[in-house]
C-alpha cells in the first residue's frame, strides 16, 4: 500500500479500452546506446506503463540488437539525432529546443522523440499520463519548455533533518553523510522527471560547509549517479564562509570573494566537485541574508559575491543561482515609520542590473517579503533587465498551512506569473520575464522549494502532491491552467470517476480562497505564528520584531503604508504604470490593499464593506468552506481505496477545526483591538 503513495501520479493503474487493444504495438525500439541513460527509462516505463494501463507486454529492443526493418509495430523512442543515424534521415517535425520532445501517435509507429535523451523520457511520460488517463487520442505535436532552469530545492540538513519539511526525515542524508539507500532517491528522479524538472540542489540553502567533505562529495556522486538516468543534474547550496571552516582542503583565514586565496580554494572546491559529477547542474547560493555570511561581510557586492561561484563552474557549464532573498533580520526597526523589508531585494541590487555572470540567475521569491498567502509580484523581475532571472516557489506549505491544510497553489503563483509589472510601458509579464523572453535573457526559468521526505506520501499528505505536480507542469508552461493541470493530476492519482474529479476539483480551487479568507485577507499576509512555527494563528506575533513581516495594526488603523508620498516608498520600485496603481487607495486591489496601505479600520472597499467587516465576514466565509471538504471528501467513500480515503480524512478532518480556531483568533484579536462590533454579531462576548 506504500507504493500508492510513493508512486503518487505515476501509478499506471489499469483503464479499460476495449477498441484500442485492437492495435496496440508489439515492441519498443530504444534507439540510443547510452547505458543507464534517459532512453533507457524511457523503455523501461513504456514498458511497465502499458503493463500497468492496458495489461499489454512489450518487447523493448535495444540499438545493438535493432535490425533495420518493418517499424509498424512499434514504439520508437530516442533522439532526434539516433532516429537520423538509424533511418538514414531526419524526421519532418517542428523545431526541438533543450529538451523538448515530438510525440506522434497517428502513424503505423508511434515516434517519441527528444532534441536530447531527456526530452525522449519526457516524451515518453506525456504518452503514458495520456493513456493513464483513457485518453488515446491520437496526437502528433512537438513540446518545448518555455525556459531552461526547470530546478527544485531541497532544504535538507546534512543530519537528515529538513528545515520547513513536514513528510518526515531527509531521503538524501543522515548523520552529517549521505544515506547508502537511495531507492528513493530513484524515485523522486522518476517523479521529477515525468513532469520535467531537470535540476535540484539537494541541501539546505542555510548550508552547512561539511557538505564538502571528500565523503561527502562521494556522497553526491552517488545522489547524481542515481538521478541521471532520469535527467536530473545535481547542484548544491554553499555557505559563503566555507574557505574558513577549517575543511580538508585547507583553511584561509578570509572569504573575501576578491582575494586571490579564496578565488582558488572556490576553483579547486568546484573543479574536485565535478571531477565526480561531470555534469553536476550548479550552485545555489544564499548569502547576506538573516544571518548568513557573504560578500557584504567585505564590503563587496553581491555581484562580486555570486560572481566568484559563477567564475568557478563556468569552465564546466554549470549555473550560479543567486538568491535575491537577502534582508538584514536584525536591525529592522518598526518604530522608523519608513523601514521596510519589502524594500530590500530592490535595495540590495540596486546597481548591481548588468554586472552579474552570464551563467549567474538571480532567484526571486515570488512576493517581496516571504511565501506569504497574497504577495504583488516582487518589483526586482522587473529592475534586473541585463541579468538572467528565476521565480522561486514553494511547494512545501511553510506558512501554507504545513500540509495539514489542503491548499492548492498553482492559482496563486499564477497571480505573479500573469502579473504585467509594464516594463517600458509595454506588456511584461513576469512568466515571460523569467523565461527569458520580455529582456532576451539566456537563461531563466523557476526553482520551488519542495522537501519531500521519507514519509510514504513525499511531502505528508496525498493530496499536497498536486502542489509539486503543479509546479512542474507550470515550470514547463507558464502559461498553462491551473484547474486543467489539476484535473489531469486528480485523474492520474485517483481515477476517472467523475464524481472523484468533480469533488476534488471544486475543493482544491476553492482552498486558497478560502485559506486567505481564514488566515489573512486584504493583504495582510499570512496572520501566523512569525517568531518560531510558522503555524497556526499568532496576529500579535507580527509586529515588534526585526522580522519586518508587520502590519502596525493598533487601535485605529492597519496596514503598510508603502506609498511613496506618505510611506515607505516600496510602491515606488515598480514601473511607472503599476507604482501608480498602488500609490493610490482609490486603483490599488482589494486584496492588496492592506499591503500597500495603512487605514482605518472603518475604511471602505470597492466591495463596499469595512476592512473590519471584511476581516470578519471572510474569516467566516472561509472556514465554512473548509468545513466543505469533509462532507465533500465524505461523499467519496468507497471510490477512493481506504487508505488514501481514511488518511485524507483525518487531514481534511483537522483542517476544518483548525479553520474554526483561525476564524476565532483573528477575529477576536481584531475586535478587541479595534472595539468594532460585527454587524452580524458572530463575534465577541454578547
Ligand atoms: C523563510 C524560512 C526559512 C528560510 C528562508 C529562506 O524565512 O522560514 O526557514 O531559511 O525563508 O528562504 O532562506
Amino acid at each position: 500500500a506504500a507504493e500508492t503513495g510513493i508512486n503518487a501520479w505515476l501509478r499506471y493503474a489499469p483503464v479499460s479500452t476495449p477498441k484500442f487493444s485492437q492495435s496496440l504495438p508489439s515492441n519498443i525500439i530504444a534507439l540510443n546506446a547510452t547505458a543507464n541513460g534517459p532512453v533507457h527509462i524511457a523503455a523501461v516505463e513504456l514498458q511497465k506503463g502499458l503493463a500497468g494501463i492496458l495489461d499489454h507486454n512489450l518487447t523493448v529492443i535495444y540499438p545493438v540488437s535493432y535490425q533495420p526493418g518493418n517499424t509498424t509495430s512499434s514504439i520508437l523512442v530516442g533522439t532526434v539525432a539516433e532516429y537520423a543515424n538509424t533511418f538514414g534521415g531526419a524526421p519532418h517535425i517542428p523545431r526541438l529546443v533543450d529538451d523538448g520532445f515530438w510525440l506522434n501517435t497517428t502513424g503505423s509507429a508511434i515516434q517519441i522523440l527528444g532534441h536530447n535523451e531527456r526530452g525522449a523520457l519526457y516524451g515518453a511520460f506525456q504518452y503514458l499520463l495520456m493513456l493513464a488517463q483513457g485518453n488515446f487520442s491520437n496526437v502528433a505535436y512537438a513540446s518545448n519548455p518555455d525556459a531552461p532552469i526547470r530546478w527544485v530545492n531541497q532544504w535538507d540538513n546534512l543530519d537528515g533533518s529538513i528545515e520547513r519539511g513536514y513528510g518526515g526525515r531527509s531521503i538524501f542524508f543522515t548523520n552529517g553523510t549521505v544515506v547508502n539507500n537511495l531507492n528513493r532517491v530513484s524515485e523522486y528522479g522518476r517523479l521529477l522527471a515525468s513532469i520535467g524538472i531537470n535540476g535540484i540542489i539537494v541541501n539546505n540553502v542555510n548550508a552547512n560547509a561539511s557538505l564538502l567533505s571528500p565523503e561527502n562529495v562521494e556522497g553526491l556522486g552517488r545522489i547524481a549517479d542515481t538521478f541521471r538516468p532520469y535527467g536530473v543534474q545535481v547542484g548544491i547550496a554553499l555557505n559563503f564562509a566555507s574557505p574558513t571552516a577549517n575543511l580538508t582542503y585547507g583553511n584561509l583565514s578570509t572569504f573575501d570573494p576578491l582575494d586571490p586565496d579564496v578565488i582558488t580554494w572556490w576553483t579547486n572546491v568546484t573543479d574536485t566537485l565535478y571531477e565526480r559529477v561531470p555534469d553536476m547542474a550548479g550552485y545555489l547560493v544564499k548569502a547576506n541574508s538573516e544571518g548568513q555570511p557573504g560578500p557584504i561581510t567585505y564590503n563587496r557586492t553581491l555581484a562580486q559575491g555570486a560572481n566568484l561561484f559563477a567564475n568557478a563552474l563556468q569552465p564546466h557549464g554549470g549555473i550560479l543561482m543567486f538568491r535575491a532573498f537577502v534582508y538584514d533580520s536584525v536591525n529592522l526597526n518598526e518604530s522608523v515609520w519608513i523601514e521596510d523589508r519589502a524594500n530590500a531585494a530592490v535595495d540590495f541590487f540596486t546597481g548591481l542590473d548588468g554586472k552579474f555572470a552570464e551563467n549567474a540567475v538571480v532567484q526571486i521569491k515570488y512576493g517581496p517579503i516571504d511565501f506569504q498567502v497574497r504577495e504583488p509580484a516582487s518589483p526586482l523581475f522587473a529592475y534586473l533587465r541585463n541579468t538572467s532571472t528565476a521565480i522561486e516557489l514553494e511547494v512545501t506549505q511553510e506558512y501554507l498551512g504545513q500540509q495539514c491544510h489542503l491548499v492548492y497553489l498553482p492559482p496563486l503563483w499564477k497571480t505573479v506569473l500573469d502579473f504585467d509589472m509594464r516594463a517600458n510601458h509595454t506588456k511584461s509579464l513576469v512568466r515571460d520575464i523569467v523565461a527569458g523572453r520580455r529582456f532576451n535573457r539566456p537563461l531563466g526559468g523557476a526553482a520551488a522549494v519542495v522537501n519531500v521526505g521519507t514519509n510514504d506520501t513525499w511531502l505528508g499528505s496525498h493530496l499536497s502532491m498536486s502542489n509539486l505536480y503543479g509546479y512542474g507542469r507550470l515550470a514547463w508552461d507558464f502559461a498553462s491552467d491551473p484547474e486543467d493541470i489539476l484535473q489531469d493530476w486528480i485523474r492520474l492519482t485517483f481515477g476517472s470517476d467523475p464524481a472523484v474529479l468533480a469533488a476534488i476539483t471544486n475543493m482544491s480551487m476553492s482552498s486558497w480562497p478560502a485559506y486567505e479568507n481564514y488566515t489573512g485577507n486584504l493583504g495582510i499576509q499570512t496572520l501566523t505564528d512569525i517568531l518560531y512555527t510558522h503555524f497556526g494563528p499568532n496576529p500579535q506575533s507580527q509586529d515588534n520584531n526585526p522580522w519586518g513581516q508587520w502590519t502596525r495594526a493598533d487601535h485605529k488603523t492597519i496596514g503598510m503604508d508603502r506609498t511613496v508620498s506618505n510611506g515607505t516608498g516600496f510602491a515606488g520600485q515598480y514601473p511607472v504604470e503599476v507604482a501608480a496603481m498602488y500609490e493610490n487607495i482609490s486603483t490599488t486591489p482589494d486584496n492588496l490593499l492592506l499591503w500597500f496601505h495603512h487605514v482605518n479600520y472603518t475604511q471602505q472597499l470597492h466591495s463596499g464593506e469595512t476592512v473590519i467587516q471584511h476581516f470578519y465576514n471572510a474569516h467566516y466565509a472561509g472556514a465554512d468552506t473548509a468545513q466543505t471538504f469533509v462532507t465533500q471528501w465524505e461523499g467519496l467513500e468507497g471510490k477512493v481505496d481506504e487508505e488514501r480515503y481514511n488518511e485524507t480524512l483525518f487531514r481534511l478532518t483537522y483542517q476544518a477545526g483548525h479553520s474554526i480556531v483561525w476564524r476565532d483568533a483573528i477575529t477576536n484579536f481584531y475586535h478587541n483591538i479595534s472595539g468594532i462590533a460585527d454587524s452580524q454579531n458572530r463575534v465577541g462576548n454578547h
